[in-house]
């Protein structure tokens, strides 16, 4: 029987009611019951010792948000445990001063057991009002009572409102009206039984949603377990050392952490049903740590239909209580896998891989992403999306963000750095996740920039460009694999036999599994290469795509597909081995839970700050400097001028959210000046405006783009009067984040909003400007290369921004960042970088007032603060068995000591395959010298630097003629010539 709830909506009313409210599950099981009393003192016998009190908002702070971190507000319960509150706002509000009794409950001798919360509500037409979750731990408890200290509900006025318990996400059962008793003893008491480990507990706030509200709840919950189970208890199927997956009482090999891997997935996969075997090709969805689920969520765990999850909560508690599923309750237990895209950093936030991949420093990413990986494990999350190994050519595509910049070499090692970084030595290590590369493959070539497009990508540019980062990151040991949302060759990549078997696994012998991006089975209908789900999923796995995202295809139409022989049983048995393979090696069957009081340890240990701070420093590219940097330390007044100045969130990236704030540049710059200096912060403008409309005199309206909401002149003047006052201003400009990363094309590569006119303002004073750029791409800003006295390029920094770039200003580090990604001069250059193949006729030119075909700034492009001088390169023949070199002595003729990026770059000039890029970066050193200090640097000339890959994905070396640059940048230096004999 199910039964709507009603909600009473009589405020004033006082209401006593009982109700009894029951559901059928989806699943067969009947549901818990539900029942509800107003107005009942607490019995004394009911707050005896050893009684479970759920309880949240342990510590409230005016103010604060209870989800802002919601396992420090939470009381965990031995036989419970209580998830989030409802994302969206529940605000902690200070005790009533009127009333202070109100919310304390006494137990008998006078101990005081809780203090009530208070909480409120705010909001229009919500539709999400949970107050707390619960989900019980102990199979043994089956029935229990929540005690819900009402008082407070009296308070919210004319607002109606009541109380409810949601079973599952269902329908609020045992609606308890508002009420207006005066006693702080009294309590509404909701039974419940028949309750499960399955089911999802909600205390749910009702309120009338046609008003704009603010309702107050003060609420103690106290969670009782029912007497009458106490002490019951199930065989368990934790033994010492090993889990009975299969409750089945033996010792399986599959469940024998000492057999080696292949034997335990083959013992396991004999033992699947087919419907079994394509739950573990199926990936769902977990928004948040509340999101709704639908109705079938749990009885597909528990029929073993789910064996991944992308994971967008963040607490381990939950992820275990949903792992519990899966383990204690699906027929062979098998652990499900917690993904989710842990980019650049999960609370502790780097800069973003373009930037970092700035530092020329594959090591640096190595370290960012091991302290990603102990925090992302910590919070539950076992397989990272990342890294992503697509080339940045175009700077439209806001997903350049992700990437780690144009070239492929440098690319290569940067991925294979994050892989080791994310993976370690020993995946299963409770500090590590798998990694997955992504997206396989040319998903950034994608036309005009356009995020999602079609791309057009020759076999020759698949195997030179776009394929060797994956390769690398395969070879460094990457797990896990994601196909990409393009089409090659007319074929969508989710069904691209070619590269996801042919070359995958039958050229690189890849042994881990694919995963479809976000519902690209499905889209496959859309790309007009299948007609419904059922064919896609067929396309899919026949082209060996293994696992599905989210479009829960294969789980629903493979079957039927294997019946009438359209796909075999061995393509899925080798699929699921593949998944199987992978949890294996992460350990997920020996120890498929994690720590639930390992998160805080696990997060943003002052090392890895300061680890984030040093990657600021390193990933910043010094574009521009006319001697005002860096700062003298003696400097006495600064002006900080822009929208990205003082604020904590534009500075973490795209792919950001975890950690709700970053330290600024203003606080970094404040910190590091002298005690008697002034620093005045303006922000000017907004860093993005939406258009709006504003109405002409004839009372038409017309789009008046990017007016400020705010008079940006007034503003304009205090960035102004402030820049005048300054002995230099720092200017922190930039695009908004959300600009970029995934949906962030843009057509324009300026600045958002009136930036560029506050700029221009500021610039016109005449005072010098050192701009710091914040961006996910590099933008086209002529005027801002010209104006301003020193550019610094910082990309999207992370939390550690402030401290970072203040260390560049000041000069306590020495910029070393070189250019991963060309800066074009407009956005009509794009798609320009630098590895562009030789053609008929060299050198471009535009009819336009630009007419260069150069970039503004090449790749590899990096000032320092000292100067360096680039000798002749030298040839030195292969001799002894030891290779050819290339020599060049480089000088630091500045007056500082510098790091400078020594490059590699190489050209065939002759090449029967095909035309090869002009150049080529095939190494490169990062040396450091003391002022006046000289130093040979030396790179070996050997077949697999000239080398490239032939049509048929063999690598090859061709005898002939090279040019090989040794230089400060890509496009720079005279080449030496040589001739390899291999
Ligand atoms: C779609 C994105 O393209 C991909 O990068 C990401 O990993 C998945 N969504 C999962 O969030």
């Amino acid at each position: 029987m199910i039964i709507k709830s009603m909600l009473y909506l009589c405020a004033g009313a006082i209401f006593a009611q009982t109700a009894t409210l029951a559901a059928t599950g989806p699943e067969n099981r009947p549901q818990a019951v539900v029942t509800c009393e107003s107005q009942v003192k607490m019995p004394a016998g009911s707050q005896a010792p050893g009684d479970q009190y759920v309880f949240f908002g342990a510590n409230p702070k005016p103010g604060k948000k209870t989800n802002d971190n919601p396992d420090t507000n939470l009381v965990k319960l031995k036989d419970f445990s209580v998830t989030a509150p409802c994302e969206g706002g529940n605000h902690l509000i200070p005790a009533d001063p009127a009333n202070p009794d109100c919310g304390k409950v006494v137990a008998p001798g006078g101990a005081l057991l809780r203090t009530g919360i208070l909480f409120s509500n705010e909001g229009v037409n919500r539709t999400c009002q949970d107050l707390a979750t619960f989900r019980i731990t102990n199979p043994a408890v089956t029935s229990f009572s929540v005690w819900v200290l009402d008082d407070t509900l009296k308070r919210s006025g004319n607002w109606n409102s009541g109380i409810a318990i949601r079973v599952n996400g269902g329908d609020p059962l045992a609606v308890h009206g508002t009420v207006q008793a005066d006693s702080c003893n009294e309590f509404t008491k909701f039974t419940v039984t028949g309750a499960s480990i399955s089911d999802v507990f909600a205390v749910t706030l009702l309120t009338d949603s046609k008003h704009a509200f603010r309702t107050l709840a003060g609420l103690t919950f106290a969670v009782i377990p029912d007497p009458a189970m106490a002490g019951k208890s199930f065989p368990s199927i934790y033994h010492k050392g090993w889990i009975d997956l299969n409750k089945n009482g033996v010792m399986d090999i599959y469940e024998d952490p000492s057999q080696p891997v292949e034997a335990r997935v083959e013992d396991l996969l004999k033992q699947m049903t087919l419907e079994e075997k394509l739950g573990q090709l199926n990936q769902l969805v977990r928004f948040g740590d509340q999101g709704k689920h639908d109705v079938d969520f749990f009885p597909k765990m528990r029929r073993g239909e789910v064996s991944s999850y992308i994971w967008m909560g963040t607490s381990p508690a939950l992820r275990n209580q949903f792992q519990r599923i899966a383990v204690q309750e699906s027929p062979r237990g098998i652990p499900i896998v917690f993904g989710m895209d842990i980019i650049h950093g999960a609370s502790t936030l780097f800069p973003i891989a373009l930037g970092l991949s700035c530092s020329f420093e594959p090591e640096l990413l190595e370290r960012a992403q091991t302290v990603a990986a102990r925090e992302a494990r910590a919070e539950g999350i076992d397989w990272v999306f990342a890294p992503m190994c697509d080339l940045a050519r175009d700077p439209r595509w806001g997903r350049v963000a992700e990437t780690c910049g144009e070239d492929p070499y440098l690319s290569s090692l940067c991925n294979a750095a994050q892989v080791r970084g994310f993976q370690g030595t020993n995946p299963a290590a409770p500090d590590r996740v798998a990694a997955c590369l992504k997206h396989y493959v040319g998903y950034s070539a994608v036309t005009g920039g356009r995020d999602k497009n079609d791309t057009e990508i020759s076999e020759w540019t698949l195997r030179n460009a776009h394929l060797p980062p994956f390769h690398a990151g395969i070879n460094a040991g990457a797990l896990t694999i994601m196909s990409a949302f393009n089409a090659i060759d007319g074929i969508p990549s989710t069904a691209n036999r070619h590269v996801l078997t042919e070359i995958l696994r039958d050229e690189w012998k890849f042994p881990g599994f694919v995963v479809s991006d976000w519902e690209a089975v499905a889209q496959m209908i859309n790309w007009g290469y299948a007609k419904d789900k059922a064919d896609a999923s067929r396309l899919a796995i026949n082209a060996g795509n293994d696992m599905d995202m989210k479009s829960e295809g294969y789980v629903r139409y493979l079957a039927a597909e294997i019946k009438a022989g359209r796909v075999s049983l061995a393509t899925v048995d080798e699929a699921v081995r593949r998944v199987l393979r992978v949890k294996f090696q992460i350990g997920l069957f020996d120890r498929p839970y994690v720590n639930e009081r390992g998160f805080q340890p696990a997060q943003m240990h002052p090392e890895d700050l300061a680890l984030a701070r040093q990657c600021v420093a390193k990933s910043t590219v010094l574009l521009k400097n006319t001697g005002v940097l860096p700062l003298s330390k003696e400097i006495k007044k600064v002006a900080l001028i822009g929208p990205v100045g003082d604020d904590p969130v534009e500075i973490q990236g795209c792919w950001s959210g975890r950690s709700g704030w970053g330290t600024t540049l203003a606080k970094g710059i404040k910190d590091k000046l002298a005690k008697d200096a002034t620093l005045t912060v303006v922000k000017g403008c907004d860093i993005s405006s939406e258009p709006r409309t504003k109405t002409l005199q004839d009372g038409s309206a017309v789009i008046d783009d990017g007016v400020a909401a705010v008079s940006a002149d007034v503003q304009f003047d205090e960035a102004v009067r402030a820049a005048r006052d300054a002995e230099v201003v720092v200017m922190a400009v930039g695009e908004p984040r959300g600009w970029t990363g995934e949906g962030g094309s843009r057509m324009f590569l300026s600045l958002g909003g009136q930036q560029q006119a506050l700029f221009d303002a500021v610039a016109a004073t005449g005072k010098p400007v050192v701009t710091i750029v914040f961006s996910g791409r590099p933008l086209s800003l002529p005027t801002v290369w010209e104006k301003s006295a020193a550019v610094l390029y910082a990309w999207q920094p992370g939390i550690q921004a402030g401290p970072g770039l203040a260390d560049l200003l000041m000069g306590d580090v020495s910029p070393s960042g070189r250019l991963s990604m060309s800066v074009l001069r407009d956005v009509g250059q794009a798609p320009n970088y630098y590895n562009y193949l030789r053609t008929g006729l060299p050198g471009f030119s535009y009819r336009d007032h630009i007419t260069s075909g150069d970039a503004q700034y090449w790749f590899g492009y990096g000032l320092t603060y000292t100067t360096f001088q680039y000798g002749p390169v030298r040839i030195i023949p292969a001799a002894d068995g030891k290779p050819a070199e290339a020599v060049v002595t480089l000088a630091n003729t500045g007056k500082r000591a510098g790091d400078e990026v020594v490059q590699l770059y190489i050209g065939q000039l002759v090449c029967h395959e095909g035309a090869r890029p002009r150049q080529e970066l095939r190494g490169f050193k990062h040396v450091k010298l003391q002022p006046g200090e000289k130093a040979d640097v030396r790179f070996p000339l050997t077949s697999e630097v000239l080398g490239y890959i032939d049509h048929k994905g063999n690598p090859r070396v061709d005898a002939g003629e090279y040019e090989i640059w040794i230089a400060p940048s890509a496009h720079k230096g005279t080449p030496a010539r040589f001739n390899f004999a291999p």
